[in-house]
């Protein structure tokens, strides 16, 4: 994306505006598919990291599948033509109606308790089922995204295995699947393997003569800081397939090599656009006011995420030093603090890089701001995948889902009638 790329957006369709690459996506798809040397190698691209529509497109044409945690993930992939056995429903705490929707759509669910197994078991018994077992690897970028160890919700604990070959056996479930995933932004090269071992251990330990896949989750890096080293996914693609390759001779069936990748498929391929308005002196800091706020983009406020930010109207600036901020009414409402950047001024633009993953998915109104537009750029084209909403536009339909007519609230258009106090 050059920057006359993104000043021509900006131009056109305003700020602030997501932009994604879907060619760098295709790059990025490539790499990682052709890193593991493994005919059933299966890609399930973890769509809670960007629904954009094109973003899914463009994957499926790739040939991936989809890791759904939603029913409205998994309307999402049938409405966009996923087939329903490239689709698996890794949702954790799930009522028995979502259970029961998502069993009639003929998802593979992925199972991550005991009291979850025990339902599923007494209402589908002998259906097919994959396992989510807790590889007790703690890693992951920050506290908030390790989900492997005795200190998250996910997944079976290896000590429970046991009552889980019992529920399995006595309502004959078909085990075709074992999963596990340890974190998003692992820091430890060994990790997947360290993962890797303890659920082959398992799948050799246990009786699942259906097992027809692995699937060890997602979690690959991305280098968000100019420091880190990226990943090499080639020497990690070898490294975990010669170990699969091993465990499936010793097990005595080739089975599938299943991933899914969130952040190292599409965060690279983003940048948020947004505006510089104001320019603030505040004994010794400088602010840097921008038309955009965390609810647009978490990550940094959440997580201490270091995005990185360029200058598209002033790149070779004199060097400065910014915080730059949103325009929401909280304190930490920061994309960057104390950055050194090219000088900024008012009416600059602004690009927020690596924001291909858990931006705009994690997005919200807060401050009744309407989320960004959504531009896609292919083939050195781009066009509006998803336009922003009028502040007018979110408020009618804040106010349709109140059922609001013409001023009043209308409770027959909600449920007809107004909760007994
Ligand atoms: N599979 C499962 C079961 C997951 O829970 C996740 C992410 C993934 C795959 C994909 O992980 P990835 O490859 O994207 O690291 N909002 C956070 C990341 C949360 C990840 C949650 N689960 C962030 O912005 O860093």
């Amino acid at each position: 994306m050059t920057q006359e790329t993104l000043a021509a957006i900006a131009d056109r369709y305003g700020t602030p505006t997501y932009v994604y690459d879907l060619d760098q996506i295709r790059a990025q798809y490539t790499k990682f598919a052709s890193a593991f040397d493994w005919p059933k190698l299966k890609v399930c691209y973890a769509m809670k990291a960007n629904y954009n529509r094109d973003v899914l497109a463009t994957l499926k044409d790739m040939g991936s599948g989809i890791d759904a945690v939603s029913p409205g993930d998994i309307a999402m992939a049938q409405a966009l033509g996923f087939d329903t056995k490239d689709v698996i429903y890794t949702a954790n705490n799930i009522t028995d109606a979502e259970m029961h929707e998502i069993a009639a759509t003929g998802v593979l669910m992925n199972i991550g308790s005991l009291s979850r197994l025990e339902r599923y078991a007494k209402a589908y018994p002998g259906t097919r089922v994959c396992l989510r077992i807790n590889p007790d690897v703690v890693d992951g970028a920050h506290d908030k995204i390790k989900t492997g160890g005795d200190l998250t919700k996910f997944g079976i604990l290896t000590e429970d295995v046991d009552k889980v070959t019992a529920i399995v056996h006595s309502a004959g479930l078909k085990v075709v699947g074992l999963h596990e995933h340890t974190g998003s932004g692992l820091q430890k090269a060994d990790s997947v393997l360290r993962a890797m071992r303890r659920i082959m251990e398992i799948a050799t330990r246990e009786n699942f003569p259906d097992l027809e896949f692995l699937d060890f989750g997602g979690g690959f890096k991305v280098d968000y800081m100019p420091e880190e080293a990226p990943i090499n996914i080639e020497k990690m693609g070898r490294e975990i397939t010669d170990l699969f390759r091993q465990f499936c001779s010793a097990y005595g069936r080739e089975l599938g090599l299943w991933f899914e990748p969130g952040k190292y498929l599409t965060a690279r391929a983003g940048s948020l656009l947004v505006l510089v308005n104001t320019i603030k002196q505040n004994r010794g800091r400088t602010i840097c006011g921008t038309d955009s706020g965390f609810p647009q983009l978490i990550r940094p406020m959440f997580y201490d995420a270091w995005h990185r930010i360029d200058n598209i109207s002033n790149p070779g600036g004199a060097p400065g030093v910014y915080d730059i901020c949103g325009n929401i009414c909280e304190t930490g409402d920061l994309f960057a603090a104390e950055r050194t950047m090219p000088e900024i001024r008012e009416g600059d633009l602004l690009a927020i890089r690596d924001a291909g993953a858990y931006c705009y998915a994690m997005g919200g109104t807060y401050n009744l701001r309407p989320m960004p537009a959504e531009v896609v750029m292919e083939q050195n084209t781009f066009r509006l995948s998803r336009k922003r909403l009028t502040p007018a536009d979110l408020v009618a339909l804040i106010l349709k889902e109140s059922g609001s007519v013409n001023g009043q609230q209308d409770l027959t258009a909600l449920d007809g009638r107004p909760d007994a106090a």
